[in-house]
């Protein structure tokens, strides 16, 4: 609101009724003039809080822009120790998050965020829990040991509890569900069906492709065509059918590994 006498640019206007409480219109006058210095100083000192404010801000964001990066840095890292103790081959997880993130494209594009590529890349972080003469051995487990490295997936959970602010559900869905099973019989909770997140779904899927496709201490890559047979016959019992028949679809598009 402007101050009596004033018009809307703030100039004086040329005729002012000089209010009763003022002995003269110099008076009144001179009144208007230090209201009008007033407003100016208030009006500078906002205009320069505003600035302080702006580069506040900019400053804050800049250092919350560094702050996700070393977060990053520690979620590759994690991931990283993970491939390096594992017995899987290298760059298993970066396949992974490829053939992830090319899968769920096809699935719902909408899906795909960071959030999402760190669940592919932190899926087994929980694996550092494991001990090594469990998770190097190069035979089948026992049913002791297979308890222990079925706890994987909930010392994924606890891992990364306290990186909430860069890892959202999405992320913690994939780490805690990955080993479901279509049919109810994974682990650790016995989800079924659509009740598993359909992120964990997904990448069950692209895991065991990968796993089989890929040489093992104990076993050969298999051929692309039977690892697809494999994965079709477990449609609707490890694999979520609808995501199978996806994949399928997403391999008959691709000439060679390298379009991934
Ligand atoms: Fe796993």
């Amino acid at each position: 609101m402007n101050p009596p006498g004033f018009s809307e640019a703030n100039e004086p206007v040329a005729r002012v009724e000089t209010p009763a409480e003022f002995e003269t219109e110099t008076d009144y006058r001179a009144e208007l003039e230090r209201t009008r210095s007033q407003l100016l100083v208030f009006a500078r000192d906002m205009s320069a809080v505003y600035q302080r404010k702006r580069e506040h801000e900019q400053k804050l964001g800049a250092l919350l822009e560094e702050l996700r990066t070393d977060y990053l840095s520690i979620v590759e890292t994690l991931a990283l120790v993970v491939e390096a103790k594992d017995q899987y081959t290298a760059n298993h997880l970066e396949r992974c998050k490829r053939y992830g993130i090319a899968l769920t494209s096809r699935i719902d594009a909408s899906m795909i965020t960071p959030q999402l590529q760190y669940g592919f890349l932190l899926h087994d972080v929980g694996k550092i829990g494991i001990p090594e003469a469990i998770l190097m051995k190069p035979g089948p487990l026992t049913p002791e040991e297979m308890t222990v490295m079925r706890t994987h997936p909930l010392i994924g959970v606890q891992i990364v509890a306290p990186m909430r602010r860069v890892l959202d559900d999405v992320t913690v869905e994939i780490i805690r569900h990955h080993h479901e099973r279509f049919d109810g019989n994974g682990y650790p909770d016995g989800r079924k069906g659509s009740d598993i997140p359909l992120s964990a779904r997904i990448f069950s899927v692209v895991d065991s492709f990968d796993a089989m496709t890929t040489d093992r201490p104990y076993r050969k890559a298999l051929a692309l065509d039977e690892a697809l047979t494999r994965l079709r016959a477990e449609a609707g019992r490890q694999f979520d059918p609808d995501v199978v028949a996806e994949f399928e679809q997403l391999m008959q598009s691709i000439q060679s590994p390298e379009d991934w």
